[in-house]
């Protein structure tokens, strides 16, 4: 599959088959992740990979995240996305290094090395998404896991930034089209 392919095949995969990925599979997503490129290369991503008893373990955290949550919106599409992550056989917790907790009061400086380093984060997932796809594998960006934010870094043994999960697996979804605006609603040209 060529890139071009890759980027308008992936779709967001919102219902998984329970079939397993083979680990050389999963081995060459990340491999696709860490070929992002870092800011300084600084390579600021981390990944923990969850599967089996470790899935029912995040399950159940982030279960209890979505209890503890008075916000009735957002209380919905996170257990939306919890049970997603229930279904699918694997998802990636995806971590900036250098980050800091959302609530920290940080510097000028720091906010611009975080910004930096969220974008090449941001890079490593879209990198591993196309690969995904590329394998025949499904994937979904999550950020609803931030409703456990502190109990899933604590889980995951990372003291640092959690930037988001990307869950794997074979799809069982057949809503492909995503509406997309026009480009030129986004561009603006400087000739
Ligand atoms: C940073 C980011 C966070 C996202 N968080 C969630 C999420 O928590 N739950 C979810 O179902 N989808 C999530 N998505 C998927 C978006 O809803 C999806 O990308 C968008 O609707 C466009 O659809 P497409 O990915 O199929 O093109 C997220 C996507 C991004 C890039």
């Amino acid at each position: 599959m060529n890139t071009d392919e890759a980027i308008r095949k992936r779709r967001s995969v919102r219902k998984f088959q329970t079939k397993a990925i083979p680990h050389e599979d999963l081995l060459k997503i990340l491999a696709a992740g860490i070929e992002a490129p870092s800011g300084k290369n600084r390579q600021p991503w981390r990944f923990v990979v969850v599967r089996g008893n470790g899935k029912k373990e995040m399950v159940e955290i982030l279960k209890k995240g979505v209890e503890a949550e008075e916000d009735e919106e957002w209380k919905k599409w996170a257990m939306n996305s919890v049970n997603i992550m229930n279904d699918a056989p694997v998802s990636v917790l995806v971590f900036n290094k250098y980050g800091d907790r959302p609530w920290k009061e940080q510097s000028i400086e720091q906010r611009f090395q975080e910004l930096v380093d969220v974008q090449s984060v941001g890079a490593a997932i879209e990198n591993m998404a196309l690969a995904a796809t590329a394998l025949g594998i499904g994937s979904l960006w999550i950020c609803d896991v931030f409703i456990a934010y502190d109990e899933l870094c604590a889980w995951g043994g990372q003291d640092n930034q959690l930037v988001a999960a990307l869950t794997l697996g074979y799809s069982a979804d057949d809503s492909t089209f995503r509406y997309r605006k026009n480009i030129d609603e986004f561009v603006k040209w400087r000739d």
